[in-house]
């Protein structure tokens, strides 16, 4: 019945039958799983199919799926996948052209012959599946269920075995006590970071603003990462884009699931930064983003006119606080339509105009798209175009499916339709060429609809309270829009269907949105991204609501309405983090709070904390209090220090943006990316890094003028203060100041920092000099620090190292008792020889003591032109004046003594 597949680098064996037989006493109601019947291996020797049957069937949930078929695939070193579907009907998957499948290049990066570091091994009757970390015999995943005896000694399952049905698949995996779980977002996590035991994650994107907490948001993320005893860290992606039910039981997880196929990634890790690798090399490595969307973005609904945005600029100009990009939301429109600006308040010409100002000022400008085209007026060209291509999504009667938006009645166009991607690209370029916008907004795309119904009617008015359906629809009724497992919906949202499109829409091809429903959002992101490439042959810039595994690869993420209190505040850095952790490095919060009017302290504060945001945008409702940071004295002077080391900070944010793009290192990190072997990390969910050595800990409480964060082993020096102060840490949660005007941000020992100095606009920022960095560990006499930059001209389409196009430079610092030498590695030099960058300031913290002479590439340094001063509070030295080209290697080397004022 079965064979084992052949040894050596096969990564699969079988568990003993044994442990098997006991658990036949499953009784759910769900039957007791399949049984192989067969096992082929794959001749290349990296997996094998096997065939499954069910052992009992049951009506629950539907018939099962009697034949069902398991294709394991060992995927290079670090991934394995295995999926699990019907054998003889195909069933639906998540298309290759939203979620790519790279392959693995295989590399290791010792070089070393390639060992698969998890393997796969299984039981037969009744079928189950484990992975198993090699190295320790750890088992990370085991779908095998066991039997739990209680106190009284009654035996019981510990969870259902698998069931493979049309409309409904259930599997679990036993966790063992040492393991921390993140990730199966979109929610607002009130409880921190970690998954909370006895909770259900529910994936289903909906217009739920991110205020209400444990529930499903816009987007939809069938992944978390796992970490266990000592750090050792790996992923598990369930690629399925239907709706589920993840319940984490504590010492188990359970999807229930209703549609698509298991279809598991397991990656290897072991660190969290090789999970995030790993994973990003499968669904497509994060977007580069342009440089100028690292600086501060200023929006609001409710902008009434041109004059309004041009009031904003300027307001923030006469308080000297950084300006890069103003936005518009739907206000700019004439009548909510997309690409048509309001003849009245933002007359076509006027916006250019604006807009053009913008550009010579160094700054951007970014509008918002929504996906529902109106269908009520009959001269609008884009709906026009978009009936004559024939674009739109279709009803259960192959009709354009009718629904309702800010603009009214609306058709929603299909982004998986290639003729409704050419469409979109025409209408934003045709609009671009009346507008010369930067990036796009692209807003509701869950997709959000204001009506419930399969086949809805519209009776030629338009009625001012969009908000509220008028539109008349049949309810609907099929199996599709009320499956027989119901995911666990909020409130009113009862049905899958409510507060968006029918789940018998049809796409272009068939595919209904019973299944592809969790992808409108990346499908409208890949569309906009490519229209975009090709109307401005510049770097996308798309900040997208609803998004999907492998949307990072589009756009960048905002996490959506929340409301203007602390708690959104607090929570919105778990938010944050737990977007990072799926491939979208560039995410921020609506800074300031979107709903309800704020307060001068609440806006101080959040100020404070979205300067740190990899994407810093204030953004607030209609109707509510103006909110922009010159509004209060206050909060003026907190964003212009916030801010001003934000813009400091920018190459360091545009280097760690080369890292995402490269391996898919989240820009915000939480503390254990760094620290993973420091278990205290784990649960700090309101601190994070951005890289792995600048520490931000922010206050979340209203009238505190402290804040206490938790601080990994090591000297941290205080950035905001310029390094005044230091925290000196075992490893423990420590007191420190938070007056109203300031923020704690620390540097790590052992980096080296790049930093440029502030001005108004990202654009000014880049023609600056540098100054590095240096932090040394100050309990030790020996030191040793690094750090990395990449620079090119921030708009390129393409992040890459390329000769006359980008330099990318290591630095590497190393301290011994009397001397210490500061050098650098660099590749492709020449674009930042050509730009005239240079290194102006070296401060090295944590030195050993006063320079006595300095040496550039072995010479003595005149210390006319370059001074250098010490500090021994710190103990720090400064050098000044220097003049070394980024584009060029150098070395410089300093003497020291012990205690000295200058050389
Ligand atoms: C909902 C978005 O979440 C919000 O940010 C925006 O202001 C409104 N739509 C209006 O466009």
């Amino acid at each position: 019945m079965w064979r084992r597949g052949s040894m050596g680098m096969l990564m699969w064996q079988l568990l003993s039958l044994v442990v098997a037989a006991s658990c036949v006493i499953v009784a759910s109601g769900l039957g007791q799983g399949q049984r192989v019947t067969s096992v082929y291996d794959f001749p290349d020797g990296r997996g094998f199919r096997a065939d499954l049957e069910v052992i009992e069937h049951t009506e629950l949930y539907g018939a099962d799926v009697n034949e069902l078929s398991m294709t394991v695939r060992v995927e290079g070193q670090f991934r394995v996948r295995v999926q699990i579907t019907d054998r003889n009907t195909d069933r639906w998957e998540v298309p290759r052209s939203l979620v790519p499948r790279n392959e693995p290049k295989n590399s290791n990066r010792l070089g070393l012959p390639q060992e698969a570091l998890i393997k796969l091994t299984y039981t037969t009757n009744p079928f189950g599946f484990a992975v198993t970390r090699i190295a320790n015999n750890e088992v990370l995943f085991n779908s095998t269920p066991s039997v739990r005896t209680s106190l009284e000694g009654v035996e019981s399952p510990s969870f259902n075995s698998m069931v493979f049905k049309d409309q409904y698949l259930e599997i679990s995996t036993h966790l063992p006590g040492s393991a921390t779980l993140f990730g199966l977002g979109e929610s607002t996590r009130p409880d921190g970071l970690p998954l909370v035991k006895g909770k259900t994650y529910t994936l289903w994107a909906t217009d739920i603003g991110a205020m209400n907490v444990n529930t499903d948001l816009y987007g939809a993320y069938p992944y978390y990462i796992d970490v266990r005893a000592g750090g050792l860290t790996h992923g598990v992606l369930l690629l399925n884009s239907n709706g589920m039910d993840i319940k984490y039981g504590g010492d188990f997880l359970t999807w229930h699931v209703i549609g698509g196929t298991f279809d598991f990634y397991f990656f290897a890790g072991p660190t969290p930064l090789d999970v995030l690798d790993q994973y990003t090399e499968l669904v497509g490595r994060p977007a580069p983003m342009p440089y100028w969307s690292f600086g501060f973005h200023q929006c609001r609904w409710g902008y009434k006119n041109v004059s309004e945005l041009k009031y904003v600029v300027e307001s923030f100009k006469k308080a000297q606080i950084p300006l890069d990009t103003m936005w518009n939301d739907i206000d700019y429109m004439e009548n909510y339509l997309d690409f048509t600006a309001d003849a009245v308040n933002y007359p076509e010409d006027q916006l250019k105009s604006f807009v053009e100002d913008l550009h010579a000022n160094g700054q951007h400008y970014v509008m918002i798209l929504d996906p529902g085209i109106s269908m009520a007026y009959e001269n609008y060209s884009t709906f026009q175009r978009g009936l004559e291509q024939d674009i739109f999504l279709k009803d259960d009667d192959d009709k354009n499916f009718l629904a309702q938006v800010w603009p009214g009645p609306v058709y929603f166009p299909d982004f998986l339709n290639p003729k409704g991607k050419e469409w979109w690209t025409n209408e934003v370029s045709m609009f671009h060429e009346k507008v010369p916008f930067d990036g796009l907004w692209i807003d509701m795309n869950e997709v959000s609809n204001f009506c419930n119904g399969s086949q809805c009617k519209f009776n030629g008015v338009i009625y001012p309270n969009h908000n509220e359906c008028y539109l008349e629809c049949k309810k609907p009724g099929s199996q599709w829009d009320e499956p027989p497992y119901k995911i666990v919906r909020q409130g009113a949202y009862e049905n899958i269907g409510d507060k968006t499109i029918a789940m018998t829409v049809r796409h272009f091809d068939g595919t209904m949105e019973y299944n592809a429903h969790n992808l409108y959002g990346l499908s409208e992101s890949v569309a906009t991204n490519d229209a975009l490439r090709i109307t401005r042959n510049k770097r996308p810039f798309i900040l997208a609501r609803s998004t999907f595994v492998g949307s990072g690869a589009q756009t960048a993420h905002w996490t959506g309405d929340n409301a203007a209190t602390f708690k959104d505040l607090e929570y919105s850095i778990a938010s944050m983090l737990n977007t990072g952790m799926v491939g979208l490095p560039m995410v921020g919060a609506d800074i300031c709070g979107f709903a309800d009017d704020t307060t001068e302290e609440l806006c101080n504060r959040w100020m404070q904390l979205g300067a740190f945001y990899p994407f810093s945008r204030n953004h607030n409702t209609f109707g509510a209090t103006p909110q922009e940071p010159y509004v209060w004295e206050q909060v003026a002077a907190s964003s212009r220090a916030a801010l001003g080391l934000r813009y400091r900070l920018l190459p360091h944010l545009y280097s760690l943006m080369f890292e995402a793009h490269n391996r898919g290192a989240p820009i915000a990190r939480p503390l254990f990316f760094a620290f993973p072997e420091d278990a205290e990390t784990l649960t700090v969910s309101k601190q994070f890094m951005l890289g792995s050595g600048v520490m931000i800990t922010p206050v979340t409480l209203p009238k505190v003028t402290t804040v206490n964060g938790y601080f990994p082993k090591g000297t941290w020096y205080n950035l905001f203060n310029n390094f005044a102060t230091k925290v000196e840490s075992k490893g423990e949660y420590v007191d420190l100041d938070a007056p109203l005007d300031s923020i704690n941000v620390h540097l790590h020992e052992g980096t080296i920092l790049p930093m440029q100095e502030s001005r108004l606009t990202s654009t000014e920022v880049m023609k600056t000099p540098f100054t590095l960095v240096v932090a040394f560990s100050a309990s030790k006499p020996a030191g040793y620090a690094r750090g990395k930059l990449f620079i090119d001209n921030g708009d390129d389409v393409e992040m890459v190292i390329r000769k006359g196009r980008s330099t990318f430079v290591r630095f590497v610092g190393q301290q011994s008792e009397q001397r210490g030498v500061l050098s650098s590695k660099v590749v492709s030099g020449d674009y930042a020889a050509k730009e005239k960058l240079f290194i102006q300031t070296v401060i090295i913290l944590g030195a050993n003591g006063a320079p006595t002479a300095l040496r550039i590439n072995g010479e003595l340094v005149d210390s006319s032109s370059v001074t250098s001063s010490y500090d021994s509070a710190t103990p720090s030295i400064k050098i000044s004046g220097l003049n070394l080209s980024v584009g060029s290697e150098f070395e410089l080397q300093w003497t020291t003594k012990s205690s000295h004022s200058t050389v």
